[in-house]
């Protein structure tokens, strides 16, 4: 069956590109009208003459920093002014920190991903819900990410707050069960964007984070990949089922690709590299000397 988001209103942060703008996209054709926010306004209006080139008049899109309540309700009194209401709304906007050991890393540089992956969707989450629960009905989907079941080193913040986003879900989830609103996590695995293909590094630490391409080659997702499964959350299909934590990178996933990858080198074919730009950045005062052979 064809899943249809037909005249629903979805607001997506961090929807000007990457996941988001795919997301944007998809919903766009299943017949949704979308609100994206980002805080660059520049890259927000050329995502929209994208969006609106194929279908005119189904987006459109205002600067948001969602770390700033004042922002992020600003942004929803401009979806309803829009677009008459809110039927799904996606905490996507998201960042990570440059890779390497917490203490090496700027509390401001820390801090910003703090503030705009947890703060961020609290910020999301509880304006979307104010519009849900009085209309018994709405979809709020929360991005979740690498490390958002464990521990992974030199990438604190990141993995941290990705912790943070899924614990919170599934505990408003909960909270909210018998409300007729849906709220879930959606962990769309290693997505082919800015995110992964342009990262930072702490000086010393560059050669660790280029083990990322391999990575990708194995199990990286265009945008679009991702971006079906996020229609297939906000859809009816999803329906009654709160509390849903859902992952792309399933082990059948996995090993699907593994084995395709496998293949591939028996048959000597080429395996695609994403170009990977890596910015090196100084650490800060090394308040916690690493041992040494974290170093190498
Ligand atoms: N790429 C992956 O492999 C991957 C894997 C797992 C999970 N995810 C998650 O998926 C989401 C999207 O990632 P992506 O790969 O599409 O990242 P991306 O390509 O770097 O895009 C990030 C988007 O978020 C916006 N943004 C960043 N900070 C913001 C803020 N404070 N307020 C509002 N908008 C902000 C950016 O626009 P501006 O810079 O103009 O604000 C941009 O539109 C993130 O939550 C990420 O953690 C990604």
């Amino acid at each position: 069956m064809e899943l249809t988001l037909k005249d629903k209103v979805a607001v997506i942060t961090g929807g000007s590109r990457g996941l988001g703008l795919a997301i944007a996209q998809a919903y766009i054709r299943a017949g949704a009208k979308v609100v994206i926010a980002a805080r660059s306004q520049r890259t927000i209006e050329s995502a929209l003459d994208g969006l609106n080139a194929g279908a005119p008049g189904r987006a459109a899109g205002q600067a948001c920093d969602v770390s700033d309540i004042v922002q992020v309700e600003a942004l929803a009194t401009f979806a309803v002014k829009t677009f008459g209401r809110i039927d799904i709304w996606i905490n996507n906007a998201g960042l990570s920190a440059p890779y390497g050991p917490t203490a090496h890393i700027s509390s401001p540089v820390y801090m910003n991903v703090i503030n705009t992956n947890i703060i961020g969707t609290y910020n999301g989450s509880m304006v979307a819900m104010r519009h849900f629960v009085p209309q018994k009905s709405g979809k709020l989907i929360n991005l979740l990410g690498m490390g958002d079941t464990g521990a992974v080193k030199f990438q604190n913040a990141y993995t941290s707050s990705k912790v943070w986003v899924r614990n919170f879900t599934k505990v408003l989830a909960a909270e909210y069960k018998d409300s007729g609103v849906t709220v879930m996590g959606f962990n769309p695995g290693l997505v082919l964007t800015d995110m992964l293909s342009q990262v930072s590094a702490v000086a010393g630490f560059e050669g660790k984070v280029s083990a990322i391409r391999i990575v990708a080659a194995l199990w990286g997702n265009q945008a679009a990949v991702p971006a079906a499964k996020a229609l297939w959350l906000a859809s009816s299909a999803t329906d009654g089922r709160t509390g849903q934590m859902v992952s792309v990178l399933t082990p059948g996933f996995m090993l699907g690709r593994l084995f395709t990858h496998g293949l591939r080198l028996l048959l000597r074919a080429p395996i695609a590299m994403m170009d990977l730009k890596i910015t090196s950045v100084q650490p800060v005062m090394a308040l916690v000397p690493l041992p040494v052979e974290e170093t190498r």
